[in-house]
């Protein structure tokens, strides 16, 4: 299987899906907003979103099956299934506001094998297949080599509706706000994760993350030289519902602070 030539494929796919999602947004229709959960939303656009990824995907691996946000097929496949979050983003969406993206992953068994996010706002595509490297829009990249937290900038998701470790975390947000450049929430845990493997920010934490918003980031911080573990430095970061991800230099220094605050 020649893993560079599917990952181009899931980026065209990535990018006319983009097109659509970016039209809607443009376009002056009144986006229906339903409710999933507490502050948990979706919209038309999420689930024609995920429909035309799904059939695009069936074209490019028809024998993968899918784990996807919005349930459009639960096939699951032996051993490869497409990991896909179809808008990462939507309440950025549905306020107009960036970033919102496209995160699809592959897994060969429990292994990520491809990783693309599109940032459908900026047109950015970022993607990675194992043992190939990185990507922004065709050019290499990295994570930063900046080695401490005090010259890093920081980036996390607030918790919204499982608040059962807000304490803590606000405890760690503290550390971060007083003790670094400066600490972000831009939405998209997908995007957060790409903006670490291409350096604009140092590290990331998020807590009750589902599999779709970190596999595909994941592997594109890994293929990019940072480091991915879960709170306690294991690797359970795409079903655990925690992730830290890193440049390498930063890693055990910003790993020791989210541990002994968040660490159940
Ligand atoms: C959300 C975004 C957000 C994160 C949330 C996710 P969605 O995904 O990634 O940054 O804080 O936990 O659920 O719902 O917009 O696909
Ligand atoms: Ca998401
Ligand atoms: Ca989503």
């Amino acid at each position: 299987m020649n893993l560079e030539n599917i990952c181009n494929e899931v980026c065209v796919l990535a990018k006319e899906v983009g097109a659509f999602i970016i039209n809607e947004r443009k376009s002056n229709k009144n986006i229906h907003v339903e409710t999933k959960g507490l502050h948990d939303f979706v919209t038309y656009v999420d689930k024609t979103s995920e429909q035309k990824i799904v059939n695009g995907l069936l074209q490019i691996l028809p024998e993968a099956g899918f784990i996807a946000e919005e349930g459009t097929s639960n096939k699951k496949g032996e051993k490869y299934n497409w990991i896909i979050d179809p808008l990462d983003g939507t309440t950025n969406f549905i306020h107009g506001l960036s970033p919102f993206a496209i995160s699809i992953a592959l897994t060969d068994k429990d292994k990520i094998i491809i990783g693309v996010v599109y940032e459908i706002s900026l047109n950015e595509c970022f993607y990675a297949w194992e043992n190939g490297g990185a990507y922004l829009n065709g050019e290499r990249i990295q994570v930063s080599d900046k080695k401490e937290i005090k010259d890093s900038l920081i980036a996390t998701g607030f918790p919204y509706y499982d608040y059962k470790r807000i304490k803590p975390f606000l405890l760690s947000l503290e550390y971060f706000m007083t003790n670094s450049h400066g600490v972000r929430r831009l939405g998209s845990a997908a995007t957060d994760l790409a903006y670490v493997a291409c350096g604009r920010f140092e590290s990331f934490y998020e807590y009750s993350l589902s599999p779709w918003d970190v596999a595909a980031g994941a592997l594109i911080v890994e293929q990019a030289g940072g480091k991915v573990s879960d709170f306690s430095g294991k690797n359970n970061y795409i079903y655990g519902k925690e992730i830290i991800a890193s440049n390498s230099a930063c890693y055990n220094e910003f790993f020791n602070i989210v541990n002994q605050h968040m660490s159940k």
